[in-house]
């Protein structure tokens, strides 16, 4: 596997049972009578601002039925863990009934649970009891395509004249055997896939089984808004939002530019300025963004935006802030080498360059290596874990983590290619192993299967490391990155100016140690300081310039080794050590 592979790398370069629930005039009207009056009441100090969002991949998270996949009464069973970590929210990765070709991102009925997950009252359940313990459910949509076994596209490739057959992109090919065009599947090879019973192409953006709904044809957006009605009717916080950049295709179907060499699959580097990031998306969020300010409650829509700088990050806002609240910015979290300058000013490029948004940093995902093999030297990782934590929790940002980073997980991959379960992992082996790497199952405690399954058949084997990084053993462990976690989360919530303070980055030519500052008015201000070098530092600040003249600051966390108390004139810092501290 390629350590330091992003996800997906193309895009960087830069339900009959739905149509009952398809929009109504009255849903539209109730909408947006709804709208008008929570909207503008309710978007000030929101709470998805300062939340901690936990992702959870259910099929390995906890397994309560012990066939081996994580499910939802698993998920019940571990709210309390969630609430002592400090957690918010938690976004489910799909859990609808789906062939699984990858892992529910196939969705073959939107307003379903899958069996292997659970059922809708297990759904019903998980999300009462988040409720009590004041934790959001955020369910994962995927409107770029549907499952080949969804309905809509039954019918769809049925035959020509079929009412759904323009649901989703077909056309015809350049000549026999030929698609239409180059473009390509980010998941390798040709996009378009062959369907004999009409003699035309469909367009795939993902797998050949994940067939890209037609967003030019209105019926498809209404039909999809009755999916999103249906959830947010059973109470869910908001979505995070599958693929977005590539709802839409360029109509002239030309050729994307070729560049110079080969991607993981062999196949040619092409520059995707014609089947990502289009502009018609943002008309689409802006609906999506009307039909979900139609409930109360503050519902946010989270966007998994790869984008290739700031300014179109600033874009999936909204020009009136009426698009996604929290579009992932995915340039701080997979810069992939500890480099101060370039974090310092990916920090600032969103702080600063986002029209005045809030931003939503994220380390790590299902879809990338963990943080170990993207940042760590294999020395020092859970000390540079622990500063790449402070800096998700420490800045501005609303902060979303992954199950088993608090516990620092470790990427294991599959070392045989008849282990792999992603398909991806197939295709492109060995160069890319895909992503069961980072999907293993969540390390509970030292007993047989790291307490993921009373089975004895993980769909996914539980890494070795379970003996000694597991929850069990990091909670009795006062130093253990756990403990870093919860306590980060705890100062976060807690300390005015870490809760809700600007943020000034300090000494901006300094290489190795990158610090800042949180202010709130009438609050002591807040020093952060992460050591990015694995030899101790001493540094200091002058921030008179900030109106703070006394030296002295008092220990809010440190890593063992750094200074407390301690002087602005002089912190140490141990090897990729973090000192956070209140002035005086
Ligand atoms: C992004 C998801 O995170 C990934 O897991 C999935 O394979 C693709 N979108 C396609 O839905």
């Amino acid at each position: 596997m390629n350590p330091k592979r992003t996800f997906p790398a193309a895009l960087l370069v830069l339900s009959m049972a739905a149509a009952s629930h398809a929009t109504t005039a009255a849903d539209k009207a109730a909408g947006d009578k709804a709208r008008s009056k929570t909207a503008a009441a309710e978007t000030r100090d929101v709470w998805w601002k300062h939340a901690v969002i936990y992702e959870i991949y259910p099929r390995s998270f906890q397994d309560a039925n012990g066939d081996g996949i994580g499910d939802l009464n698993g998920i019940t069973s571990r709210i309390d863990y969630l609430k002592e970590l400090g957690v918010n929210a938690i976004w489910l990765t799909p859990i609808y009934p789906s062939p699984q070709v990858d892992f529910g991102y196939d969705i073959s009925n939107y307003v379903g649970i899958d069996p292997a997950y659970g059922t809708m009252a297990d759904f019903d359940r998980l999300v009462a009891e988040a409720k009590k313990r004041d934790i959001r459910v955020i369910m994962d949509m995927v409107m770029n395509h549907t499952s080949d076994k969804h309905p809509w596209f039954i019918e769809s490739e049925s035959s020509k004249s079929n009412p759904k057959r323009d649901w989703y992109m077909w056309k015809n090919g350049k000549g026999p055997g030929e698609p239409p065009n180059n473009w390509q599947s980010a998941f390798g090879h040709s996009a378009w896939q062959y369907s004999p019973k009409t003699d035309q192409w469909y367009y795939h953006k993902f797998y050949i089984q994940q067939p890209d709904l037609n967003w030019r044809n209105p019926k498809v957006e209404q039909a999809m808004w009755g999916n999103v009605r249906f959830w947010l009717k059973k109470g869910v916080a908001g979505f995070r939002l599958d693929a977005v950049p590539t709802l839409f295709e360029d109509p002239s179907l030309k050729d994307e530019k070729i560049l110079p060499g080969t991607n993981k699959y062999g196949d040619p580097n092409i520059d995707g300025s014609l089947t990502e990031n289009l502009p018609e998306v943002h008309k689409v969020m802006r609906d999506l963004r009307d039909v979900t300010n139609g409930f109360p409650g503050n519902r946010v829509l989270i966007g998994e935006t790869y984008l290739p700088n700031i300014q179109e990050l600033q874009k999936w806002y909204g020009a009136n802030h009426d698009e996604l609240q929290l579009p992932m910015d995915m340039q701080v979290g997979f810069i992939n080498k500890l480099d101060v300058n370039e974090f310092r000013q990916r920090i600032d490029e969103v702080e600063h360059d986002i029209g005045g948004n809030q931003p939503m940093l994220v380390f790590d995902n299902h879809d990338n290596p963990r943080m170990d093999m993207r940042y760590g030297d294999g020395k020092h990782n859970v000390d540079i874990q622990r500063m790449l934590a402070t800096i998700l929790f420490a800045t501005r940002s609303t902060a979303l983590m992954y199950y088993g980073d608090e516990i620092g997980m470790k990427t294991t991959p599959p070392t045989r290619i008849e282990d792999v379960k992603d398909p991806v992992g197939r295709t492109g082996w060995p160069n890319e192993k895909g992503r069961d790497g980072e999907r293993t199952p969540m390390q509970w405690d030292g007993s047989p299967e790291a307490g993921f399954t009373t089975g004895d058949k993980p769909w996914l084997p539980v890494p070795d490391t379970y003996k000694t990084v597991n929850v069990a053993e990091e909670v009795r462990d006062d130093d253990s990155l756990l403990n870093w976690y919860k306590q980060l989360i705890q100062l976060r919530r807690d300390n005015p100016s870490l809760h809700s303070g600007k943020l000034t980055l300090l000494n901006t030519t300094d290489t190795k140690v990158l610090s800042w500052l949180r202010q709130t008015p009438g609050q002591p201000a807040v020093v952060v300081a992460c050591n990015f070098t694995a030899e101790p530092q001493k540094i200091s600040f002058d921030l008179s310039h900030l109106g703070i003249t006394n030296k002295q600051a008092k220990t809010l966390m440190k890593t063992p080794g750094s200074s407390d108390p301690a002087s602005l004139d002089a912190i140490n810092l141990p090897p990729f050590g973090v000192y956070i501290g209140q002035m005086q």
